[in-house]
């Protein structure tokens, strides 16, 4: 045998060596090294039912850096001027005080932007649910012309060709080829780590805390099912510890004519005209103005709605018992009681967390 075949053969025993230690990890991707990503648990908080993530996106910790540096990344934006985190906030619990968001171009989004916050939890994603997967809905703001107004081809090249992204795409997942898949992986790995769950409410659910009285009253009128209690119970139902069970419903915000397409933009169907994903009452503090076009400035204005302004309209939800007559007609003190209630849902410790903030800063 010549030198060269001698080298080759050695070459392929080590390759199929190398082979044989593979690790089959996450993601589909496998690592000839064996330090590859390093596996990230996400804790389940007290109460919380066992989250969605999916086993196609298992977290480790090196996709979780990754995937912050990109939601940070104006790089995304066609005018690389704005970044995911420029319409999701942390201070904001992720969304913004602006009614509609601003995107690249200056021009406005169609509707208010979101609070993101255990997002591992939910069944779906956007007003009308029409993302199923938090991977797939890092796909959309990118290419939405009023949001960052890119093609997935050019991001990609940007983000090839940038200097530090194709090792930290090799650390996270094992190659230097950057596609979408990977980044919206990435992206949705950070997202998933946005947990919120250390209110004072948290505490009460625990036994750690009492309410104070008007907390306490506000809470018998949010589970309260008789005209003049909030009737809340009904949809942003109080055992879920997210407060809110994400399901597609119309709560009478408008009269016919105004209706909007809503969750009919996903089946098809027109008994869905008008309905939104019923959110999450976390954070309410952080997180106004309220609905999907952001048309409550206040929790004043949004219970002077459930009180008097509701729409007995075509598809308001059967459990809106009061709709015919406009509401649930609450005094001016059962207001203050409800509102007192909901912020004890704030947590102010995820607004300041500084493994979600922008690690440019
Ligand atoms: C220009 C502002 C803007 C930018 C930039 C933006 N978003 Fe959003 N985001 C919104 C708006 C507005 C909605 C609600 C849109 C809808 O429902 O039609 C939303 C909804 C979402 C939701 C759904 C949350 C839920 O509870 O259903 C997620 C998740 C999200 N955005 C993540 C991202 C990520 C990741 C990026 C960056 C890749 C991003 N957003 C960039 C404005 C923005
Ligand atoms: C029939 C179901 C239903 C009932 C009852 C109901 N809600 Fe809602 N709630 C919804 C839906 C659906 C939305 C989203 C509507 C939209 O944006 O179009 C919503 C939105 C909200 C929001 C805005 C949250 C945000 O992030 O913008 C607040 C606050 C709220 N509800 C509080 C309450 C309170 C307080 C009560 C009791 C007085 C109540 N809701 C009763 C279904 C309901």
């Amino acid at each position: 045998m010549n030198k060269r075949l001698i080298v080759i053969s050695l070459l392929l025993i080590l390759i199929s060596i190398s082979c044989e230690k593979d690790i089959p990890l996450k993601n589909g991707s496998t690592f000839t090294d064996e330090d590859g990503p390093t596996p990230y648990y996400l804790e389940i908080p007290d109460g919380f039912t066992e989250h969605r993530i999916p086993e196609s996106n298992l977290l480790s910790k090196e996709g979780i850096a990754l995937g912050k540096m990109l939601f940070y990344e104006p790089l995304l934006s066609r005018n690389q001027n704005i970044s995911c985190g420029s319409c999701h906030i942390q201070e904001n619990a992720f969304t913004n005080p602006k009614r509609l968001s601003v995107g690249t171009n200056g021009e406005e989004s169609s509707m208010h932007s979101m609070a993101l916050f255990n997002l591992a939890w939910q069944p779906y994603y956007f007003w009308n649910g029409r993302e199923k997967t938090l991977e797939n809905q890092a796909l959309k703001p990118v290419v939405n012309p009023l949001e960052m107004d890119m093609t997935w081809p050019e991001v990609e090249s940007r983000l090839n060709n940038h200097t530090e992204y194709p090792k930290l795409f090799l650390d996270a997942f094992g190659t230097e080829v950057i596609d979408s898949i990977l980044v919206t992986r990435a992206i949705a790995q950070f997202e998933y780590t946005l947990v919120s769950a250390d209110s004072k409410w948290d505490s009460y659910l625990r036994n750690e805390v009492d309410l104070s009285p008007l907390e306490e009253k506000g809470r018998l009128l949010f589970v309260g099912l008789q005209k003049g209690t909030g009737d809340c119970t009904h949809c942003h139902s109080e055992i879920n510890p997210n407060i809110g069970d994400f399901v597609m419903r119309n709560n009478g915000l408008d009269s016919d004519v105004a209706l909007k397409s809503g969750y009919s933009e996903v089946t098809g169907l027109s008994r869905d005209v008008g309905k939104f994903k019923t959110p999450s009452l976390r954070n309410l503090a952080f997180s106004a103005p309220y609905m999907h076009d952001g048309r409550f400035e206040s929790l004043r204005d949004v219970l002077d709605f459930y009180s008097e302004g509701v729409h007995f309209n075509l598809t308001v939800d059967p459990l809106m018992e009061f709709a015919t007559d406009g509401g649930v007609d609450l005094s001016e003190e059962s207001k203050d009681a409800l509102i007192a209630f909901l912020l004890t849902m704030s947590d102010s410790n995820f607004l300041t967390n500084p493994e979600f903030a922008d690690p440019n800063k």
